[in-house]
């Protein structure tokens, strides 16, 4: 067997113990032997393709990465070519969502910090550091990242731009507002509810999270652009990860969206949600 092929069988075998699996456990969800999972460890077979969309699933990593050993990091962000081009692929108006957090967020304290995880070309990190927000813009496309820095300069309201991968970084601030729109589809399924505990125990007493995700119904069709490493949410999982919060606001509804050239419709759910210290 290749030299590749010993590479990828290390990084499978690590993956699966980072993530506490055993090999019959992997065997058992991929519905495959624990021999066959033993031989691609070992370099001595390669897994079915297929297979590599749920294994990347369960090990929490993107094809791209269990393949090559390359993080996706400032080379392949989904939509690069898009954010390369002068206009704006999201537009800049801010999102609704974002809109209503700053009407509930009014006080005039200042250095509230705010972080917007997949900020994208930076419309609402943007609209919240002109609200007042201190604002930390998270993005792994580095054409988006450049991007929200010109534009952020343009506009005259900074933000500080972390270009990292949402699924292994490790938050270690503390936020008044913990913010996505549309991103956190990118969260591996089994990564899930250790990130939403994540941003939970780092917003500040009083504190705000509030988060718009795609979620999935049988009448709607997939988005054109809709890719293998993206993961819908069902009605539902944003109130029970903060069934211990106070819910604000929570709603779902259809909205229509344009993205890739075509008119498609996505079902979201949005949520606000105050952390309130027993
Ligand atoms: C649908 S876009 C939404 C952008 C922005 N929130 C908005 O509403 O305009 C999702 C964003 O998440 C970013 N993204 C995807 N995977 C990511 C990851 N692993 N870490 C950080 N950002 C990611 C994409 O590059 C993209 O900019």
């Amino acid at each position: 067997m290749s030299h590749n092929c010993s590479e990828l069988g290390r990084r499978i075998a690590a993956l699966r113990k980072e993530k506490g699996y055993t090999q019959e456990k992997i065997g058992d969800l991929l519905n495959v032997t624990p021999q066959a999972i033993s031989k691609w460890e070992q370099g001595n077979a390669f897994p079915d393709t297929l297979l590599l969309p749920p294994l990347t699933r369960l090990l929490g990593v993107s094809i791209d990465y269990l393949l090559t050993g390359e993080s996706a990091v400032g080379k392949t962000g989904p939509y690069d070519g898009e954010y390369r081009k002068e206009e704006f692929y999201w537009g800049i108006q801010p999102s609704e969502l974002a809109r209503q957090i700053a009407d509930i967020v009014q006080d005039d304290t200042e250095n509230r910090r705010l972080l917007d995880i997949g900020s994208g070309e930076g419309r609402d990190a943007i609209y919240f550091a002109k609200c007042g927000f201190q604002v930390d813009a998270l993005e792994i496309s580095a054409p988006g990242v450049e991007k929200i820095k010109q534009y952020s300069q343009l506009a005259g309201y900074a933000v500080r731009v972390l270009q990292v991968d949402m699924i292994g970084y490790d938050l270690s601030e503390a936020y008044d507002v913990i913010y996505s729109c549309g991103s956190l589809q990118f969260l591996p399924l089994a990564e899930r509810r250790k990130h939403f505990d994540k941003y939970k125990q780092q917003t500040k007493p009083g504190g705000l999270n509030a988060h718009l995700v795609f979620v999935e119904k049988p009448f709607i069709k997939l988005a054109p652009d809709w890719e293998t490493n993206e993961f819908f949410f069902s009605s539902g999982d944003l109130a029970r990860f903060y069934h211990d919060w106070e819910i604000v606001r929570c709603e779902e509804k259809i909205v229509d969206c344009n993205s890739a050239g075509i008119p498609h419709r996505h079902a979201v759910n949005c949520i606000i949600a105050r952390k309130i210290e027993p």
